[in-house]
């Protein structure tokens, strides 16, 4: 009998955990005689002739899981976007499905492995329903997935945003001034709220607050009136005013790229307090280098987990980490709704409670 044989990708933005992934999925399956074809370019590697694929073995894996990117390629782009916004779905084409069905069918795959967020798990779930024997992995670094109480990739995110932070603070309060430090997180809060509690921010803006200027504003003269000369505002980018408003730069595939909002508030501070300000905008940084510990714990036992749940052919589902245990869940209780920071949680709370503004 020939070898049983699965495939694995890695789909959407990078994120540091995604190696470790890898790492976990060839090691668990070597474990059980297995071999590993991994698709180049996320679900685009489906479309070549043949696939276009890389076998994972012992010297390509070796020494990957404290690496950040995939060694494997990904985009957020192309044929398989199912993904237009936070909640709304496109559908794959049925002549993409037909040649990525013929691919998979003659490269004899008993499970793909789909690493990947929102858009990804979305386009599994399609893939899945047509008769594909999917299995998904949950990644981003935003942590705004449902179903699972936390993504590899965030931890890593947090780290980033605590360290700049850090760094920030010594140069405000030199120069007494306010800097805006613009982070990602699109539809959910998650990285500024933990990244800004965690490195002593000021005012933490997100997604699911709506901010005022003037309460912003407020803070900042607040804190002078206090002494404290300098003040951290951390803004995720997808952070709204109370209009609604958010910032916007262009639409690519149907998705927005955002972007805007730290300078804007950088322009609005200085001119309704006076004080001299400044903005950072961290963006990419987030998403590469090393991952962290816990991302690389997660991401190898997310690994693992994904080959036991394609040993016992368990397709449709999604790898799901609850109460520190690596579960499952249905890969469509994971799609098409966000998971959001609530207004009222207790870590807002507790930051509220220290003094943060959250604009409102
Ligand atoms: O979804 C993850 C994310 O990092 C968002 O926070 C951000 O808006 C987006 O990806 C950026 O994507 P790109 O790599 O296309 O710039």
């Amino acid at each position: 009998m020939s070898r049983k044989r699965i495939g694995v990708l890695t789909s959407g933005g990078d994120c540091p955990g995604l190696n470790a992934v890898l790492r976990g999925i060839y090691c668990a399956s070597e474990q059980l005689g297995w071999e590993v074809l991994g698709f180049r370019d996320g679900y685009e590697g489906m479309l070549a002739d043949g696939g276009d694929t890389m076998v994972l073995n012992r010297e390509n894996t070796a020494g990957i899981m404290q690496e950040g990117g995939t060694i494997l390629g990904t985009t957020n782009r192309g044929h398989f976007t199912s993904k237009i916004a936070g909640g709304d779905k496109a559908s794959i084409s049925e002549e993409v499905i037909t040649k990525a069905s013929k691919t998979c069918r003659d490269l004899d795959l008993s499970a793909i492995i789909a690493i990947g967020g929102d858009g990804s798990m979305s386009t599994a779930l399609q893939l899945y329903r047509v008769g594909f024997p999917m299995i998904g992995v949950p990644k981003t670094i935003d942590n705004d997935l449902e179903a699972t109480a936390m993504t590899f990739g965030f931890d890593s995110a947090v780290a980033c945003v605590t360290d700049a932070l850090d760094r920030l603070h010594t140069t405000a309060a030199s120069h007494k001034r306010a800097i805006v430090v613009q982070v990602m997180g699109r539809h959910a809060g998650w990285i500024a709220l933990w990244g800004g509690i965690a490195g002593g921010a000021d005012v933490i803006l997100i997604p699911e607050i709506p901010f005022k200027l003037e309460k912003i504003a407020e803070a900042v003269q607040r804190r002078d009136q206090a002494g404290y000369k300098s003040t951290l505002i951390v803004v995720a980018e997808g952070a709204r005013t109370h209009h609604g408003q958010q910032f916007r730069k262009q639409s690519t595939s149907g998705e927005w790229r955002l972007g805007g909002v730290g300078e804007m508030l950088a322009q609005e501070i200085e001119a309704r307090t006076g004080k001299e300000t400044r903005v950072c905008v961290l963006g990419h940084l987030q998403r590469g280098g090393d991952p962290t510990t816990l991302d690389r714990i997660l991401g190898m036992s997310f690994g693992v987990k994904a080959v036991q749940l394609a040993r016992e052919e368990k397709f449709g589902t999604m790898v799901s980490y609850q109460n520190y245990e690596v579960l499952d869940v249905p890969i469509a209780d994971a799609v098409h709704r966000l998971k959001k920071v609530p207004p009222t949680s207790q870590l807002v709370e507790t930051a509220r409670a220290v003094g943060v503004s959250f604009g409102d």
